[in-house]
């Protein structure tokens, strides 16, 4: 099939190259010229595993291309996915603007029969806006061209997105026309046995779900961030609370893990949404606010532990820090915890010595340049590097190299041996053999 993809963020670029993968042939458009021409060098512009290599053999096999120009896309292409960015507005709410720009440009250069999927997280009610905006600028050239908008939300997890999309747990086709029906269904066949994973839907119905797994994603991992803190006040171990309530398959073990918050570009944007469409339809979303709520003083969990053992004046205080991404996987610092923490201690006097696997680049990219200038955050080549004459190690990412390091090397080159473990990752009873003075989530002393 023919497709265009427009926006190669990290949803757009995972979609256009998959799609590539398969055997369609895909072009993709994004407005930023530097970007489109290393991609046509076929250069990865995001880490996500397995794309560096998907880039170059698709372009050189002739399936994948790409361009500024739309209305090159729009040449060729039967089916167009609209993937560019809704980052939140002032309010909380999506911003459209980027999503609507593109409606009005495909109905004014799409030239026959075309179907619109509405690929990136948008409110409810999008699709009917999409759909008002095209054939707007199809009336105004006078053009008479068959199109369906139609909602098939992603729910690709930053860091497996390729395997996500390769193998997904299901497929939502929102819309009512059989047409748009049929020519999805086979697009998604080669991705899902028998299309079994495909599930049709309604327009608004399919928007809702995304938010609405979203949602409850993140309220799962509130809820047990809550349990957390009272497990603390009570003397009890969150762990073993985890265990005994996932065993129960209608709770189940997936995203019930505690941990020192959500980030990244879905869970806090997504929710923040869902609040403001709740709120413009006069509706107290009670459960959402507190999601948002506990997340927010969750990010700030790691900070209360820190000044509680060295109180709030950090000065002549050296702190190593493990993890940088807002989870592993990904170079992403969107909304990551680990900013919470930097800002906290450096503005109460510390130094950081910090490592990431991955986010090294974005740290640089994204953290203040005061603190690197004054020498207040430094960033290090290797993990044992940052834990050289510290006082204290912040655990805030789950890599897996942080998951069993060596204490004794650990031992040898902290000042202090404290650590603070924002993920849960190490034993406390273990820790306490091993002579560290050990602080998790919700863990029993
Ligand atoms: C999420 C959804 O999973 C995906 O379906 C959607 O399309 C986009 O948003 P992603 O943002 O990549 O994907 O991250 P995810 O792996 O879901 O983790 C989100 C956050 O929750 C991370 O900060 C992670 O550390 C945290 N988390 C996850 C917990 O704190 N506890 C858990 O048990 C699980």
């Amino acid at each position: 099939m023919n497709i265009a993809v427009v926006g190669t963020g990290y949803v757009g670029l995972v979609t256009g190259a998959c799609f590539a993968e398969m055997g369609n042939t895909v072009i993709c458009v994004d407005t930023d010229a530097e970007k489109v021409e290393r991609m046509k060098q076929g250069e990865c512009p995001i880490y996500e595993l397995g794309l560096p290599d998907m880039l170059p053999r698709n372009i050189e096999e002739g399936r994948l291309r790409f361009t500024t120009q739309l209305a090159e896309a729009a040449e060729t292409a039967d089916i167009f996915f609209i993937a560019v960015g809704t980052n939140p507005a002032a309010d909380g709410s999506a911003d459209l603007s980027a999503v609507m720009a593109v409606a009005r440009q495909l109905g004014e250069t799409i030239q026959r029969p075309a179907i619109i999927v509405d690929k990136c997280t948008v409110p409810v009610g999008t699709g009917e806006k999409v759909e008002a905006t095209v054939r707007e600028a199809l009336e105004k050239r006078g053009a008479n061209i068959a199109f369906e908008v139609i909602s098939n939300p992603e729910f690709l997890k930053e860091g497996a997105a390729v395997a996500d999309f390769m193998r997904p747990d299901r497929v939502i086709i929102g819309t009512d026309s059989e047409w748009a029906r049929e020519v999805m269904g086979k697009l998604y066949a080669p991705f899902t046995s028998k299309n079994d994973r495909i599930l049709y839907m309604g327009r608004r119905d399919a928007e809702m779900t995304k938010y609405a797994a979203n949602a409850m994603l993140a309220t799962k991992i509130s809820f047990m961030n809550e349990m957390a803190s009272l497990a603390e006040a009570l003397d009890v171990d969150i762990e073993q609370v985890r265990h005994g309530i996932g065993s129960d398959p209608r709770i189940g073990y997936s995203f019930i893990y505690p941990g020192c918050g959500y980030g990244g570009s879905c869970f806090p944007k997504d929710v923040k949404a869902l609040i403001q469409t709740a709120k413009e339809q006069g509706f107290d979303p009670a459960i959402l606010d507190a999601v948002e709520r506990r997340n927010a003083e969750q990010k700030k969990s790691l900070n209360r532990k820190i000044s509680a053992r060295f109180g709030d004046d950090l000065s002549g205080l050296t702190f190593g820090l493990w993890g940088l991404a807002f989870k592993p996987g990904t170079d992403d610092m969107r909304e990551a915890p680990a900013k919470e923490v930097l800002a906290h201690v450096i503005e109460r006097g510390a130094t950081v010595l910090a490592y990431d696997p991955e986010a090294m680049d974005t740290a640089r990219a994204e953290l203040p340049a005061e603190w690197f200038e004054s020498g207040k955050l430094k960033l290090v080549d290797h993990q044992y590097e940052a834990t050289n004459g510290i006082d204290a190690l912040v655990l805030v990412t789950e890599w897996k190299p942080f998951r069993q390091p060596d204490f004794d090397t650990l031992a040898q080159k902290m000042k202090q041996k404290i650590i603070f473990d924002g993920r849960n990752q190490y034993e406390p009873s273990q820790m306490k053999v091993l002579g560290f003075e050990y602080t998790g989530i919700g863990r029993k002393a």
